[in-house]
């Protein structure tokens, strides 16, 4: 389980103070959490559904979500795992930024019987778009509240609606070639990152790699690994490299273990946020060789706290002389933040776009 002190918690975040001052009226009912962000106030969540003797039950595609809520005695469920296939109560739907994984949820929980089925989120994140998406499909939808650039809308599943968004989105599983410097089999999910493409920053890495040296044997490992891409191309070339994929996301787990299968590739996906919780998968001596598209956007705004972790805390994770591979977009001051952390870096491509790093780890 990740160390909590690295996940930062902001419970002063406006969804979670909307949240709050809805929390007296669903006291009566087991409440299930769908998607709920890490960043609730979880303790006092806790609390206030303890002394109300009514359960509280969490299920989320998001690893730091889990902790959190366990964290506190909260059951929570990790949908890389296990999807809900009954719910009892009222259920609440944190709708996402990433709105394909929102569809997803959608999907999922109208085909479940609810006592009530509500949906909360900020404006920014497309809650008033969706409820209107759901109101001109005929869905009864209202809504509940509104403040603090958050809305609460209450929903009726009916089958035209049903029908509508399992048609507005690609949930099902998809398998696509990909030709660059060798073949590879990808399969993903809307929601996971690049779902259905290649991102142009994770080609770049490959190619760069496919034509300079760089670690052939040992433990490889894949930070945010997404449909798996990097971590199965290296493993596809050197099948003397042992795979550990992290990533942060249910969905993009289940992508990179059907990816490495779709190839007949070895390999292990951990869920983790950065380095926290993979203390158990790190060998004794630390990784031979990490690679990273590193993520650094949350929500719509650039936040660079990921890679910053990232880079300052790769040292710890590799052995002497292991290599850590990146590439990211050429604005963002990686190499500021490598210099530091390994007092070296070498900028080994770059292009109008995109740079590709390299750090070796010196003692
Ligand atoms: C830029 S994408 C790269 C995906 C994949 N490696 C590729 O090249 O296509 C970054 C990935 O980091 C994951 N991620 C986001 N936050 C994370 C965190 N805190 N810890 C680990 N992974 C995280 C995302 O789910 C996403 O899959």
């Amino acid at each position: 389980m990740p160390n909590l002190s690295t996940i930062s918690l902001s419970a002063s975040s406006p969804l979670n103070q909307f949240l709050f001052r809805q929390l007296g009226a669903w006291l009566d009912q087991p409440l299930n959490l769908i998607g709920a962000p890490a960043n609730l106030d979880w303790q006092q969540l806790a609390s206030v559904f303890a002394a109300a003797q009514q359960p509280v039950q969490v299920w989320t595609n998001d690893w730091r979500s889990v902790c959190a809520a366990q964290a506190v005695g909260i059951q929570s469920f990790f949908t890389a795992d296990k999807a809900p296939t009954r719910l009892v109560g009222r259920s609440l739907l944190f709708w996402p930024k990433a709105k394909e994984e929102g569809y997803w949820w959608l999907e999922q929980l109208l085909n479940l019987p609810h006592e009530q089925l509500l949906l909360a989120g900020e404006s920014n994140g497309g809650i008033n778009a969706l409820a209107k998406q759901l109101k001109a499909a005929d869905l009864a939808i209202s809504k509940l509240d509104s403040a603090r650039r958050c809305a609460l809308y209450t929903l009726n599943a009916l089958a035209p609606a049903k029908d509508l968004i399992i048609q507005n989105t690609s949930t099902t599983t998809s398998s696509q070639q990909w030709a660059g410097p060798d073949e590879l089999a990808l399969v993903s999910q809307a929601g996971v990152f690049s779902h259905g493409r290649v991102d142009e920053g994770s080609a770049l890495l490959i190619k760069t790699l496919a034509q300079q040296p760089h670690p052939t044997q040992g433990q490889l490992l894949d930070i945010g690994c997404g449909c798996g891409l990097l971590g199965a191309w290296l493993v596809k070339q050197h099948p003397t490299l042992t795979l550990t994929a992290a990533d942060v996301s249910g969905f993009a787990l289940k992508a990179t273990r059907a990816t490495l299968a779709a190839n007949g590739l070895a390999g292990q996906a951990v869920a983790a946020d950065i380095f926290s919780g993979l203390a158990d998968y790190t060998p004794e001596q630390g990784f031979d060789f990490i690679i990273s598209n590193p993520p650094f956007h949350t929500g719509k705004t650039t936040d660079y706290e990921l890679a910053s972790r990232l880079i300052s805390q790769a040292p710890q994770f590799m052995r002497k002389g292991a290599e850590l591979w990146l590439v990211a977009n050429r604005f963002l001051p990686y190499g500021d933040l490598l210099q530091q952390a390994f007092k070296n870096f070498v900028l080994v491509t770059e292009t109008g776009k995109f740079r590709v790093y390299k750090a070796i780890k010196s003692n």
